[in-house]
């Protein structure tokens, strides 16, 4: 994601590059920059499998974790969520999204003598 003060440069409406991480597979994409994550993930990074409902923020049907945050991809400019880490929630009963997947287990405390 974008830090304050950082720019990506260009216009307000060049195209700009970004790189997402979704679900593990990294992609280097090129978006206009009124694109929203929800756009991206699915007509860009080709993952047609996150639905597009009310597209304003209001169904909850977009949910996608991003930086251990559940956020909804239709309301987030995808711009902003370069070098970003997104994890498309698993499809729950009934086709709707489903809980959030399990936090990564913290790492193992050193156990190694001194
Ligand atoms: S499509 Fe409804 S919240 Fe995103």
């Amino acid at each position: 994601m974008l830090k304050d003060g950082q720019d990506r440069g260009g216009t307000a409406d060049a195209p700009v590059t970004i790189q997402l991480r979704i679900d593990g597979v990294r992609h280097t994409v090129r978006i206009e920059p009124h694109m929203t994550l929800l756009d991206t993930v699915r007509e860009v990074a080709g993952r047609p499998d996150l639905v597009r409902a009310c597209a304003d923020g209001r169904c909850g049907g977009c949910p996608v974790f991003a930086e251990g945050r559940r956020i909804a991809a239709c309301t987030t400019l995808a711009a902003v969520m370069d070098d970003a880490s997104v994890t498309l929630a698993p499809p729950g009963p009934e086709g709707r999204p489903g809980p959030p997947p399990p936090a990564a287990a913290p790492p193992a405390p050193d156990t190694a003598p001194r």
